[in-house]
């Protein structure tokens, strides 16, 4: 059973912070929202382009340590990870973790989350498997603890690059401390060329586009909005000041749309940001993780410095 630790979107969050985001003087909407059932799906399809070279690059790295990873005092206990992603990287861990007993993915996406525990559990039919449904950019006090076992944070993807610097430390922070002496193992994506970048985030084949509008259609079906799709265009923009690439949907005429009845205006060009995906050097990483009160035990990357994955050890 799928613990719901808080309810995802208790009656009306997912409403109440689209209305906030709309409403601002510089609309914005949290990338979390990008991940309903179809969301998921498409981001999925993402991971498997070639444009895309994230997950295949961590992928790369992670079963080339795993190993090494495999030592860390974690994988004598639990297994936490956050964001249930692909569960390829899941996979290989746990298949080089030997001695781990539990298994505790925790992710926004309830159904995701279902399937995903479901294949670990044929898998790994020794292992207790611990899905739960929640918001870990919420504060995670009521998550079902298991404080006799060590703990290993696994937290793939880059995802911690979603989310802005300073918040990234306080995450980090919180992590830190409802499993104090956790180590964790981190994805991070690093700086690289700009056209290597927004080919990544604008593929040629529309697939990333579509996982971004999918946004628009989502706010139509749930909370029965009349955005016409044709007039707002994805673009994947780099911003180098912060050192991160932007997705945002950039409305192609003024207009005004209809959010849960309440009017909203965009005038041609006008953006709504609807991801950060922030790129980290060695030192900008350390600097976070450090803050959030960690030490680098370790850092491994493709010997074309594309992405890094950090060993951490809770200070
Ligand atoms: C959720 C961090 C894995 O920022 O690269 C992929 C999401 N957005 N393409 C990222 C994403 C556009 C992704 N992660």
């Amino acid at each position: 059973m799928t613990k719901h630790v808080p309810p995802v979107s208790p009656d009306n969050t997912f409403r109440t912070e689209i209305l906030a985001g709309l409403t601002a003087g510089r609309k914005t909407i949290s990338s979390k929202w990008l991940y309903d059932d179809v969301g998921s799906h498409l981001f999925e399809a993402i991971t498997e382009l070639d444009a895309y070279y994230p997950t295949r690059t961590e992928l790369a790295i992670l079963e080339q340590n795993r190993r090494k990873y495999a030592r860390l005092p974690g994988t004598r206990g639990a297994m936490v990870e956050l964001g249930s992603g692909s569960s390829r990287k899941t996979d290989l861990l746990l298949g080089a973790f030997s001695d781990l007993s539990v298994y505790m993915p925790i992710d926004i996406s309830a159904n995701h989350l279902k399937t995903a525990a479901e294949k670990v559990r044929r898998a790994y039919p020794s292992l207790a498997v611990i899905p739960v449904a929640a918001d870990f950019t919420q504060p995670l006090g009521q998550l079902p603890l298991l404080p006799e076992l060590p703990v290993v944070v696994f937290f793939p993807g880059s995802t911690i690059g979603n989310f802005e610097k300073a918040e990234a430390a306080q995450l980090l922070g919180n992590i830190r401390k409802i499993m104090p002496e956790s180590t964790m193992i981190v994805g991070v994506d690093r700086p690289k060329a700009e056209e290597v970048l927004i080919e990544a985030y604008d593929d040629p084949a529309g697939i990333t586009a579509a996982f971004n509008q999918n946004l628009l259609q989502r706010i139509n079906r749930e909370l029965g909005a009349d955005f016409d799709l044709a007039s707002f265009t994805h673009r994947a923009v780099w911003n180098g000041l912060e050192s991160r690439v932007e997705m945002h949907l950039e409305s192609l005429r003024d207009q005004s749309v209809s959010v849960a009845g309440t009017r909203i205006d965009f005038a041609a060009g006008e953006t709504v940001h609807t991801e950060n995906s922030h790129k980290y050097s060695e030192e900008a990483f350390t600097g976070i993780a450090n803050e959030g009160g960690w030490r680098v035990l370790d850092r491994d990357s493709d010997k074309d410095g594309l992405f890094s994955v950090y060993t951490l050890q809770a200070v």
